[in-house]
């Protein structure tokens, strides 16, 4: 099972000691099988990298340019520069990002180079309010997972994270049975149109340490994608340990 926290653009010098308290319950519990990864704003990816050395904790990124290492790109991180600051993941995708205008074209390069440069890509899909209630969240995970993983051989390097928009930071998650299904879904696109033997899919939104056993109920989920509930140490223990122990 994955865990992985993605702090958006919260966080500072400061927050790092609450990754104390999660570095000691990972040592505490190292035989059992998850990861966690966490993946703050690019200013604490250095201090992170540092601080969750000789640890099980990796370190992921929330965000990369499409050009693999250099350019004239203002304002912009590439996925060689986060690979040498010590990431091992990036975030791609997401629906916070797709709002604001990144394409799926866009994505889609930027997973061809995170891959060429050794980075796993955890990347984010997900039906609007408005899709689902018209009943396309099949034909909108669809399209962003045949456009995004579009010539891409490395897929085993992928983790799908489905994170439904109108379920992030609303406090409210999909119908288990509805989580399943689509979940079952996106496997199936991934096995079958894709050829991925084995794909990983994560479920991002409103998790919490109060609504998380029911989701692993879910048998085919691989792990969770966690924002708010992730930046307090003792939420996103409780998260993993409500999964796995
Ligand atoms: P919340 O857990 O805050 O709903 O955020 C989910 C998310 O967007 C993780 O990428």
């Amino acid at each position: 099972m994955y865990f992985i926290a993605n702090w958006k653009m919260y966080g500072d010098l400061k927050s790092l000691n609450s990754l104390n308290k999660v570095i000691k319950f990972s040592k505490q519990h190292k035989k059992k099988r998850f990861k966690i990864i966490y993946c703050p704003p690019y200013t604490l990816l250095d201090s992170f990298s540092k601080k969750i050395k000789k640890t099980k904790i990796e370190l992921g990124a929330q965000n990369c340019h499409f050009e693999m290492s250099n350019g004239p790109f203002t304002g912009s991180i590439s996925p060689s520069m986060l690979k040498k600051i010590g990431s091992n993941y990036v975030i791609v995708g997401h629906s916070e990002n797709r709002s604001s205008g990144e394409s799926d074209n866009v994505i889609n390069k930027k997973i061809r180079s995170s891959i060429a440069t050794n980075l796993k890509v955890i990347f984010c899909i997900g039906e609007t309010l408005i899709q689902k209630k018209r009943k396309l969240t099949n034909k909108t995970l669809k399209k962003q997972i045949l456009k995004g993983l579009s010539k891409i051989k490395n897929s085993n390097k992928i983790l799908v994270a489905y994170e439904p928009v109108w379920s992030i930071g609303t406090g409210i998650i999909p119908k288990i049975k509805d989580l399943d299904k689509n979940v079952t879904f996106i496997k199936n696109v991934l096995k079958i149109n894709l050829k991925i033997k084995n794909p990983k899919v994560l479920y991002g939104g409103s998790v919490n340490p109060k609504n998380v056993e029911d989701l692993a109920s879910i048998k085919s989920i691989d792990g969770f994608l966690v924002g708010g509930a992730s930046q307090k140490a003792k939420n996103f223990i409780d998260i993993v340990k409500k999964t796995i122990i």
